[in-house]
């Protein structure tokens, strides 16, 4: 799909459950995408660590290139790793739609990054971990068409939401375009999402809360019913 067309896709479902692939039953993923997708799942979250930028490993563009092929829902490629500009094609070959990597990764050079992954007709985006200022990302904003606040600290699930995490999708919501799409990424479940909603955010990256769900629509019906209730009106 082009960028424009996943743009449009995503902006037209929000608000958007992206499931993170970390919580997942990695011994059979074909049948978790598509329970994932009959669900109704806005995206596919991949979660890639390399032991490097965060103290665990997940996956690279080897295991998301063979998924590709079993949805159409829109591959987001959350970029936890260091040196992202040196992998970046290799997670455009495997299909990722749109990828995200940390500013934390690449203080100096994130705008021609950004640009290269919109000239690879690509959703740009760049994700801040919980103690980054929004600061070091509002200068990117009109190359971003997605920023991804970390509501727990990167490199595992299972955690508990960060409460400050709020202030800062607060002020990104204030800075950005109204059509940014502005996710939130960690602790997502029914006590945490209305509360980020509120605060701007309309992507949600979720993992243990449908994971641990015995059924993947109710977990995802009733999440997206909590945050459509605090969408501004215009969403
Ligand atoms: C953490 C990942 C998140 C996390 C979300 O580094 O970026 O996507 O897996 O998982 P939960 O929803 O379980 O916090
Ligand atoms: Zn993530």
């Amino acid at each position: 799909m082009s960028r424009q067309v996943v743009l449009e896709k995503l902006r037209s479902a929000v608000p958007v459950i992206a499931a993170s692939m970390l919580k997942c039953d990695f011994a059979d993923l074909r049948r978790e995408i598509r329970l994932l997708e009959e669900a109704g799942a806005g995206a596919i979250h991949w979660d890639v660590m390399d032991g490097h930028f965060v103290p665990n490993l997940s996956y690279g563009p080897l295991v998301i290139e063979r998924l590709r092929a079993v949805t159409d829902l829109p591959f987001d490629a959350h970029l936890m790793i260091s040196e992202p500009e040196r992998y970046l094609d290799e997670f455009l070959a495997a299909g990722c739609d749109c990828v995200t990597f940390h500013i934390e990764a690449v203080p100096n050079d994130a705008q021609r990054l950004l640009e290269r992954i919109r000239e690879a007709d690509a959703v740009a985006g760049v994700a801040l971990s919980p103690e980054t200022p929004v600061e070091a990302v509002a200068p990117l904003l009109p190359s971003c068409d997605l920023v991804l606040v970390m509501s727990v600290e990167p490199g595992f699930g299972g955690q508990e939401f960060i409460p400050f995490t709020k202030g800062k999708l607060r002020k990104l919501r204030e800075l950005s375009p109204p059509d940014l799409l502005l996710g939130v990424d960690g602790g997502g479940r029914p006590s945490t999402i209305a509360a980020a909603a509120e605060a701007g955010a309309n992507v949600f990256v979720v993992g243990s809360a449908i994971f641990q769900a015995d059924d993947y629509r109710r977990a995802i019906d009733q999440l997206i019913c909590l945050a459509r209730d605090r969408l501004p009106v215009s969403s």
